[in-house]
Formats: structure tokens, sequence, C-alpha cells
């Protein structure tokens, strides 16, 4: 499964991308909001740190201003790209963006036919928001399952990208479901590495090998 940090902070990316272990990037205007860069800007220092997808998302409502966004947001380099909502102009614009060889990320998907929509319309990514819809008192991993299904029955390739993932359990589980992708906070791919035994395991083989006096090299 392929790992994004859910992050427009360059300095806090360039930390978690010194991992190897990181396959891409989205972004959303709070996300650019909140790291007080101008967009451009920001996406461009993205893409060069990151070798792999950033997601940059229009803020345009209409399909003419989304079509002039988009093709602003994949001009600024070869691995963007570009974000947009799950709304009738946002899925004509999707069909648009794609046909100029575009790839687009649908965002903002809580249904399995909204996501069905989204393939149709040539999504290269669709977005389901799994901790929202939990905070709604909704089971978000039941609908990354519907979409794989749905997906698989049908042959579409569009590439189901698990967002607003809230723990390392929700990455287990998208895993398992068999999303594509999932995005992570960069505090929750911290976590993905820590066990209670990793840690209790390496501090008894230590202090075994400290008795012993030897050194390897
Ligand atoms: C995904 O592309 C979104 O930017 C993100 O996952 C939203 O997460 P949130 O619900 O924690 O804001």
């Amino acid at each position: 499964m392929q790992l994004f940090i859910d992050s427009a902070d360059v300095r806090e990316l360039r930390t978690v991308a010194a991992s190897g272990l990181v396959d891409g990037v989205t972004t959303n205007p709070t996300l650019i909001a909140r790291s007080g860069a101008k967009m451009a800007d920001a996406i461009a220092e993205i893409c060069a740190i990151i070798n792999g997808p950033v997601s940059a998302e229009a803020v345009a409502t209409d399909r003419e201003g989304m079509l002039a966004e988009g093709r602003f947001l994949a001009r600024i380099a070869s691995n963007v790209v570009v974000k947009l909502p799950l709304t009738p102009d946002g899925l004509r614009a999707t069909r648009a963006l794609t046909d100029e060889g575009i790839r687009v990320n649908v965002t903002l998907c809580f249904s399995a036919v909204q996501a069905l929509l989204a393939a149709k319309a040539g999504a290269f990514f669709i977005s389901p928001f799994i901790g929202r819809l939990d905070d709604k008192g909704v089971d978000g991993m039941e609908l990354i399952h519907e979409i794989r299904q749905i997906y698989d029955n049908y042959g579409y390739d569009t590439q189901i990208l698990a967002a607003s993932i809230r723990s390392a359990e929700h990455v287990r589980q998208a895993a398992l479901a068999g999303s594509d992708c999932a995005t992570l906070p960069p505090k929750i791919f911290s976590q993905l590495y820590h066990h209670e035994l990793t840690d209790s395991g390496l501090a008894a083989f230590l202090k075994d090998w400290a008795a012993t006096g030897q050194s390897i090299l």
C-alpha cells in the first residue's frame, strides 16, 4: 500500500521523507492556510522534496474555475495531482482534466455511489474520508470495503486513497480492506513504527549483549 503524508508543512515533510517510505503527499486548503505559505510556492517546494504524487486542491466551485485552477496547479510540477471536490462541477472538471492528461484526486467522498461516479469521471484517485465518517458515528472503514468491491466488480482503475486517517489502526484496516493508498498526518506515520514489544525486546537484547563485553566491529 502506498503511504502518503497529509501535510503542507515543508519542514515536517522533509523530516518524514527522510524515512524513504513516503510515496506521496496530499494537501488541502486548510493545510495550505495552516502552513502560512503561498499555495504555488508550497506546492513547488513539496514537489521537489517528494518523488511521487502531490495533491494540490482547487478552490473554485464552478467547472470553468476548476479547470483554470487545475491547469495552473498542474503546470507547477509534473508530479502534481489536481484535487477536486466530489460535486457535479467537480466531476465534470475531472473528466475534462483527465482527458487532457492531468491526474485528478476526487476528494470529500463519503459514499460508495459517489466513488462510483468519480471512477466513471476518470478520477486517478478517490479520497474517502474515514475519520470524518467515524466522527458522525458511521463506520468509515466500511466505505473502503464497499468501494474496493465496486471498483473490482467493474474493473475501474481509480485508486482508493483512504483519507482522514486518525490512527495506526485505521492504516491497518485500510490495508486489510485493499485500499491502494492511505494519507496520514505525520504524527500517525511515526506511530506506525512503534510496538511496546519492539522497545522492550531491543532493550533486553542490548543489555544481554553489553554483558558479553564483545563488539561486532
Ligand atoms: C485528504 O486528502 C484530506 O486532506 C485529509 O485526509 C482530511 O483529514 P481530516 O479529516 O483529518 O481533516
